[in-house]
């Protein structure tokens, strides 16, 4: 809900997750900073992704392309001609919108409407109440069912068709308004790309035309004879890489969920042609199993299967996370074909084809992708562990419940007190932890608020060292989730905690 969504905003800025970017000069919209945790939560999730990927795969290797490619990459990709959104002016407000979200909008509005007269007659009928039933015999709540679905259809045809002049009667037909000014006064819709241009050399004429890459992908296709080639691959195999995407998103809102500027994690799987649907499947299973390992609720995902397929695949779903926001697309996994390898062997004049010994044939391989944003992810991580929580004891704490193996900080450790030797002891047990994990040391303030301050920036693991430990060389260990402590010896403490932070 929003007052989650807000507290989720202030906790990633309050504790150096999430900043503005530029901030001192009033920000720039939907551009964000990671900051000293941020960064290392970022680099943690990466870090899983890319174990999950190359290391327990012997059949996926990792590139790291260029952000720059040859303009021709996004003519053969199809960016230049399709990678667009319809836009609409507001004549009076001088806002821009896109034109297909502004319908969705409408839609969703109209479904919450129906909702809202449902759980109406719930509450009004009790207990025998049948949802189903109603929704589809209320007069006022079908009307409102057809508003909230009928349009959406609608604009799938007129997309289709591009029939802008035809979006732009819709949006008249539904009486949109500004929302934020409730104007009608529209202009014509137009093709919108989303791609950002830029210049490569020094002189005016000698320029090159460039764009920053929209996604990582092609940077994978290019190169995968080179990899096939000097890796000795065997289809079917893939290849796996992280990066910066970007997109000049019309409608930037949601924190980090869309930026302009944004990383990708993204694996292309190359099999034979007329598999590809198994391994669709496989895959499905396969980064749904990923999600769920990281202990986050089974219940907060699901898949979305997509009607409407995009201009390069066979099958595609979504894997959609239940955002505080709602439930959204948080990573893609669609059968591309041979799309993006035939366009680029027409474009380049070259083969990029695969020798398949056991079959004595040439064949341009099929392709299973799995793209996820690593910003979102760290949005689905971020705000499911932000918890609210009741203590047995009266009084409330806020805790951030990472998942372990993601943490920025995986423990601190606290001398008791600022004397008696226990910071020295602190220090040794630092100089031991450091090699393997990234490490805190904290020695102001009272025991207490030092726990609290690590529950907030989500460290699993406090160390406490108190005058005991000179006696029985032992700290106390406090578990961020459940509070209890336990007395680990510190010879076992490495392994202790290395057990429970380590991927
Ligand atoms: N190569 C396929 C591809 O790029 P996509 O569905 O456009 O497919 C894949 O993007 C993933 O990238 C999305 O599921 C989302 O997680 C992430 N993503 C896309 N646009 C984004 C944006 N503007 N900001 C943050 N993440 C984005």
């Amino acid at each position: 809900d929003q007052d989650q969504f807000k507290k989720v905003l202030s906790h990633a800025k309050e504790y150096g997750y999430v900043f503005q970017s530029s901030e001192i000069y009033d920000g720039l919209s939907a551009v964000y900073d990671y900051g000293q945790n941020g960064v290392e939560l970022k680099k943690n999730i990466r870090e899983y992704w890319w174990q999950a990927m190359t290391q327990l795969n012997q059949d996926i290797v990792g590139i790291d392309a260029a952000i720059f490619m040859h303009p021709t990459t996004w003519k053969a990709s199809g960016h230049v001609d399709a990678f667009n959104d319809p836009l609409i002016d507001n004549k009076d407000s001088k806002k821009r919108y896109r034109a297909d979200v502004l319908i969705e909008d409408y839609c969703e509005k109209n479904l919450q409407k129906a909702d809202k007269e449902i759980a109406k007659a719930a509450k009004r009928f009790g207990e025998d109440f049948d949802a189903d039933m109603y929704r589809q015999t209320n007069p006022r709540v079908m009307g409102y069912m057809k508003k909230a679905t009928e349009p959406t259809a609608r604009l799938a045809e007129l997309l289709e068709k591009e029939d802008l002049a035809g979006v732009k009667a819709l949006i008249e037909e539904l009486e949109i308004t500004d929302p934020d000014t409730g104007s009608k006064n529209w202009t014509d819709v137009r093709q919108f790309n989303l791609m950002f241009g830029t210049k490569i050399g020094a002189s005016a004429d000698t320029a090159t035309d460039l764009y920053l890459r929209p996604e990582t992908a092609q940077g994978i296709f290019v190169n995968f004879l080179n990899v096939q080639k000097t890796g000795r691959m065997k289809i079917p195999f893939g290849i796996a890489q992280t990066g910066k995407a970007f997109r000049n998103e019309i409608v930037a809102r949601q924190f980090i969920f869309r930026q302009r500027e944004f990383e990708q994690m993204e694996m292309q799987y190359f099999v034979k042609p007329g598999t590809e649907l198994e391994w669709f499947e496989i895959w499905k299973e396969r980064r749904m199993a990923w999600h769920r390992s990281l202990g986050m609720g089974d219940e907060n995902y699901r898949f979305h299967d997509h009607e409407k397929l995009a201009h390069y695949a066979n099958a595609a779903t979504d894997i959609e996370f239940d955002f505080p926001f709602g439930f959204k697309e948080l990573e893609g996994i669609h059968s591309r074909t041979d799309f993006d390898l035939k366009a680029h062997e027409e474009h380049s004049g070259k083969k990029l084809q695969f020798f398949d010994h056991e079959e004595n044939k040439s064949y341009v391989p099929y392709v299973l992708e799995t793209s996820i944003g690593l910003d979102r992810m760290f949005l689905a991580v971020f705000s499911n562990s932000l918890k609210e929580e009741k203590l047995d004891g009266g009084g409330e704490r806020t805790v951030l419940k990472l998942p372990a193996v993601l943490a920025p900080v995986k423990a601190a450790i606290l001398p008791l007190l600022k004397k008696d030797g226990l910071p020295e002891i602190a220090n040794e047990i630092i100089d031991e932890l450091k090699w393997s994990m990234k490490v805190a040391y904290e020695e102001k303030d009272s025991i207490g608020k030092r726990y609290a301050r690590h529950d907030l920036n989500g460290t699993p693991y406090c160390v406490t060292i108190d005058h005991d430990t000179k006696e029985d060389r032992a700290v106390t260990v406090r578990d961020r989730d459940t509070m209890t402590q336990e007395r680990i010896a510190i010879k076992d403490l490495k392994n202790y905690l290395e057990s429970r932070v380590s991927m």
